[in-house]
């Protein structure tokens, strides 16, 4: 069955991606992304080429034009008459919030950069950055865009040992962190992290200072020479700072991602482009107009989501937004709904998994809140179930508002396949067409491009795009490898498997390597799985992704634990605690998101003659599903093994 929704027609004329924008695009490609540029993103001096490509898959875009992001982010609105403007409705947990608008961001932004300064924080320098969701986190980003020195954001839920990783990688001078966080109306220590990660084993930390803002006011260890607080160093800076234009492919910022290796990736984006397709995809995918919506979207500035759309898209279009530092259900289950109806967000743009938690808890809870200000929905992160989409078009969209499902990723920068909500007649569960200026195929196992309906192949984008990574830091050949090999230097290959419907909407399926997607967060199963075996009652272990209702799939590990080990889980019953501690160890080395859901102690694991761990077949177990085609294996009868053991 399929059903499709047409946009209605006022909102079709309103919106600022139309149809014609296809046509143009297709017509001249480079001269719609420099049009996009020109129009959209204030040059200090304008480029002369717009691609660069003769060093593929090295990309450079508008090559020999200079900007500043943070100015166009700020500055220039606060020129053009906008300093009133609220940039930013501040939402704390506990209910605290705070009004910035475009002028007040001005001042903020240019006191860090030059606290930045001071602190020997020059262009080119990274800057890693630790923390909750509170207003300094944005701050803290625009001052490193401001200077040049790329920031790399490190998710306020990952452990000391991944932010240790994160910032040696880096190579990070400064790290900006706060005190504590408040998660579930409870103050959490985060300071002590990075204390951990800069102290962490015996190499020498490249951090100089860590600059910590007060959130929580809970003790804090203090080192002398290395710590200041933000508020010491920051609030007495002069509130203007001269930005000076970078070069268009200048480093905007790292951000880590895992990969299907155990050591995470450090995604590099450039300056220029990065900011043009932000801002254009915030524009006609969101629909954003500055002047009338309040725009919020629900992610962390952990992640791409947090940078590309809280942060460099919506600033850089002049929009009004909130920032919420908490969790949906605290202190009660309606905690969205109540933000929605008190600023009168108009656009929300959540995530799958937090669409299938309020399904969960009941149509009631935002039925009690007045939703009617909202007009555009989206989702991203991972696909979204028909039935979750009908869902929140209906008692979030009050039966009407678009939902644009938006694909992309962290390489990608920006929104890269989507609906634009005034043009496309809307197919529940499908992410639908490339937008304007962007290529995608499906191709099949051979490495040829199919349109057949129903055949399941593999994403590829086909052309450079503005936002696309430059590379991986640190790590050109792990560039080459992961995204233009598979199929050729032609196609950037995305590692989602994909398929046509009979309307040529594509549809996106879900990751055919090793990462896995828990609650719209990318883990990989190496990396848990090396998490799994630093703990000295392991030997051997396997993680798959187990679908799950709620959070999309979750990490299911099997374990073969050391001899020892296992004498003494068996002498104590089940191993049940053993399991607990493994969870928690696995917690402490990546983060509570890398948390198994289950861990099931096991003799042996499959594998292949090759020795290849088959994870499909554990997939099937962990799944409940009949066990699939036991025939490669070098032992066939290993999977009775795990069977009987696990019914045990
Ligand atoms: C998945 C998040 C289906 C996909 C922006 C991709 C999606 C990975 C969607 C990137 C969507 C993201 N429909 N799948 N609308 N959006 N994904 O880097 O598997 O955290 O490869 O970026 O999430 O995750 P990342």
């Amino acid at each position: 069955m399929s059903e499709s929704y047409a946009p209605s027609p006022e909102l079709a004329a309103q919106a600022n991606g139309q149809e014609s924008l296809f046509a143009e695009a297709e017509a001249d490609f480079e001269g719609f992304w420099a049009a996009q540029a020109r129009e959209r993103i204030t040059w200090a001096k304008d480029f002369d080429v717009t691609l660069d490509w003769s060093n593929a898959p090295f990309a450079k875009w508008f090559v020999g034009g200079e900007l500043n992001v943070a100015y166009n982010c700020v500055d220039r609105h606060v020129e053009a008459g906008n300093g009133d403007r609220v940039a930013i409705h501040f939402e704390g947990e506990g209910g605290d919030t705070r009004t910035i608008t475009y002028a007040d961001l001005q001042k903020e932004v240019a006191k860090a950069a030059n606290a930045l300064t001071s602190l020997g924080v020059a262009k080119g320098d990274r800057v890693a950055i630790y923390l909750p969701m509170i207003p300094e986190a944005v701050f803290a980003m625009l001052a490193c865009a401001r200077l040049g020195a790329p920031h790399s954001v490190v998710f306020g839920g990952f452990s000391s040992e991944a932010l240790h990783t994160r910032i040696a990688d880096a190579d990070a001078k400064v790290v900006i962190t706060a005190d504590g966080q408040f998660r579930r109306g409870k103050p959490a220590p985060l300071k002590a992290a990075v204390d951990a990660a800069i102290a962490h084993g015996d190499d020498e930390s490249p951090v100089e200072t860590v600059l910590v803002v007060q959130r929580t006011k809970g003790d804090v260890d203090w080192h002398e020479g290395r710590d200041q607080w933000w508020h010491d160093v920051v609030d007495g800076q002069s509130d203007t700072h001269e930005a000076q234009p970078h070069d268009s492919e200048h480093p905007l910022f790292i951000l880590y991602t895992s990969g299907t290796t155990g050591k995470p990736k450090g995604i590099f984006h450039t300056s220029g482009g990065y900011i043009t397709q932000a801002a254009y995809t915030n524009s006609v995918v969101h629909d954003l107009h500055p002047e009338s919506d309040v725009y919020w979207c629900t992610a962390d500035i952990g992640w791409v989501t947090g940078h590309s759309y809280i942060v460099y898209g919506p600033l850089a279009n002049g929009a009004t937004q909130v920032l919420y530092e908490g969790t949906p259900d605290t202190p009660h289950q309606g905690r969205f709904w109540e933000i929605v109806e008190k600023y009168k967000v108009s656009i929300l743009y959540t995530a799958p998994t937090a669409i299938r938690t309020f399904m969960k808890w009941g149509d009631d809870i935002p039925a009690k809140y007045d939703l009617s200000s909202i007009r555009i929905l989206g989702s991203v992160g991972e696909p979204i179930n028909p039935e979750a989409w009908r869902w929140y078009r209906e008692h979030i969209g009050g039966g009407s508002a678009p939902i644009v499902d938006t694909w992309w990723q962290t390489e990608t920068g920006g929104i890269m396949i989507s609906p634009l909500p005034g043009v496309t007649e809307l197919e529940p569960g499908s992410a639908q067409r490339p937008i304007p200026g962007i290529s995608a195929e499906i191709l099949d196992d051979e490495g040829q491009p199919f349109t057949e309906a129903e055949k399941v192949g593999y994403l590829v984008l086909t052309k450079p795009w503005p936002a696309m990574l430059r590379g991986i830091w640190g790590d050109e050949q792990r560039y080459k490898d992961t995204y233009w090999s598979r199929f050729g230097p032609k196609y950037y290959f995305a590692g989602d498997g994909a398929k046509y419907d009979e309307k040529g909407n594509i549809w996106l399926l879900g990751r055919v390597d090793d990462v896995m997607n828990v609650s719209g967060h990318r883990l990989s199963t190496a990396e848990i799985e090396s998490a799994l075996v630093s703990h000295e009652a392991v030997a051997e272990a396997a993680v798959v992704g187990a679908a799950d209702e709620t959070t999309g799939q979750a990490v299911v590990a099997f374990v073969i634990l050391r001899e020892e080990a296992q004498e003494r889980a068996d002498e104590v019953g089940e191993g049940g605690d053993l399991v607990q501690e493994l969870r928690n160890h696995v917690a402490k080395e990546i983060g509570p998101i890398a948390k198994p859901r289950s861990i099931m102690i096991v003799p042996e694991l499959p594998k292949t003659r090759s020795g290849k761990i088959m994870r499909r077949l554990l997939k099937d177990v962990a799944e409940n599903r009949e066990v699939g085609d036991v025939t490669t294996l070098a032992d066939s009868s290993v999977m009775n093994l795990i069977q009987s053991g696990l019914q045990k």
